[in-house]
């Protein structure tokens, strides 16, 4: 497996049939492996194995309903676009069936017709030997095989309903290990090779004599996420971090500095001769105008009055900069909003010439500052796409996304 911040994130996909139980032990080995598994399981699924059981395993509420999910108003499109690959495990004739003619008729369906045709989907069947080798199941497996899907065949043995035959799941091990090869076939596409990525991560510290400064509550996790997913994928990534506890993602480079304007400094040199640029940092807007060069004595010397200075906008900056020498860049921004949130972001996108805009409500509790989730709104010149809330590293990844298609569109 390829080594990342984070791993495959797998989709599993549950069917109503004796076999879901083995689905426990797959979803458990994947954890092991390293995944992040979400469960989605039809109705009849539920039956064999409970809401709770999948929920104890991977902390995450189960997906059953196209309605109703505390997760996402629309969980079909969240759980498709979420997956780097999806299970079906148990796999009845039905659903084999559904896939097969584009049948979406409840969640786990309408959930599999809207995986983009770039996510692997592996198919475990389970079933009684007769409807395995009913004419319309072995057409159905013919086309979902053509189309690429990767079948994990059942095998011979004593099935459920006593019969002997074929229609036992295979074991779980080679189902763990089919997700896992489907996986690194994705992560081996390197999406971003020869691209050069800058990132902006953390806060700022602003001095106001050597031993104090003006800072702000930013983790610089979102910045330190976006710069590992850009390294997965193959890109060459500069990291221009202000002061943070984080360690450096694999295979980026760092570049520390500590106040706004080493910041400027740092990022429009590596900005020069990259593809794209993230300006996650929640930069001082303001410096003192005249830091002292000794600890202030605040018998004697004003504390109560700090004249201050706007700091250079790196993110304008690199806006303004970013089709120098006939070059094709795309820019990235984040806006930290309290308000209006839509409205301020498009703002910020015009002013700043960025290429899109991630705005957050950092009023809200999973959201911004410290927050190990994130909930933000994609906003560029071809629309608004309000993602929901997710970990930072997946927000990353929709980021990345969204970078990698104006890049391939401009
Ligand atoms: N930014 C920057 N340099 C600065 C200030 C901000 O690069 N000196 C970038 C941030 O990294 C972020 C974006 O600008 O990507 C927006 O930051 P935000 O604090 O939301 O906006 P401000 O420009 O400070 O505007 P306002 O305070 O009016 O919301």
């Amino acid at each position: 497996m390829s080594s990342s911040l984070h791993g495959p994130k797998v989709l599993l996909c549950v069917n109503g049939g004796i076999a879901a139980y083995k689905a426990i032990e797959v979803l458990r080995l994947l954890q092991t492996a390293g995944c992040e598994v979400r469960v989605a399981s039809t109705e009849d699924g539920l039956r064999f194995v409970g809401a709770a059981t999948w929920e104890g395993l991977t902390h995450r509420d189960v997906a059953s309903s196209l309605y109703g999910w505390a997760e996402s108003a629309i969980p079909h499109i969240m759980l498709s676009e979420w997956a780097d690959v999806v299970l079906v495990c148990p796999a009845t004739a039905n659903t084999m069936a559904k896939m097969a003619v584009g049948i979406a008729d409840d969640l786990v369906s309408t959930t599999l017709l809207a995986v983009p045709r770039t996510t692997p989907v592996v198919v475990a069947p389970a079933m009684n030997v007769n409807m395995w080798q009913a004419v319309p199941t072995q057409a159905n497996l013919k086309t979902l095989r053509e189309r690429g899907i990767s079948i994990v065949m059942p095998v011979e043995g004593r099935l459920a309903c006593d019969a002997v035959g074929e229609g036992k799941l295979a074991s779980v091990d080679q189902i763990a290990r089919a997700v896992l090869d489907a996986a690194d076939s994705r992560t081996s596409s390197k999406s971003m090779a020869s691209l050069k990525v800058v990132v902006t991560a953390g806060p700022t510290h602003e001095a106001i004599d050597p031993v104090r400064y003006i800072a702000n509550a930013s983790s610089g996790k979102m910045g330190y996420a976006i710069a590992a997913e850009a390294a997965r994928r193959g890109a060459c990534v500069t990291l221009v971090s202000g002061p943070t506890a984080l360690d450096s993602p694999e295979g980026v480079e760092r570049v520390d500095v500590v106040s706004a304007a080493q910041m400027h400094e740092a990022t429009l040199r590596a900005f020069d001769d990259a593809d794209v640029a993230i300006c996650a940092a929640a930069v001082a807007d303001y410096t003192p105008a005249h830091p002292a060069d000794h600890k202030l004595k605040k018998a004697h010397e004003h504390l109560d009055v700090i004249e201050l200075v706007e700091t250079a906008d790196i993110l304008a900056e690199l806006g303004r900069r970013k089709s120098r020498d006939g070059r094709t860049r795309v820019v990235v921004g984040f806006a930290a909003e309290t308000d209006d949130l839509v409205a301020n972001a498009q703002a910020k996108l015009v002013r700043k010439g960025c290429d899109l805009v991630a705005a957050n409500d950092v009023t809200r509790e999973d959201s911004g500052f410290g927050s190990a989730t994130n909930r933000v709104t994609l906003v560029s010149e071809s629309g608004i796409r309000e993602l929901p809330t997710l970990t930072k590293e997946e927000v990353a990844a929709y980021l990345l996304d969204e970078a990698e298609r104006l890049l391939r569109r401009s």
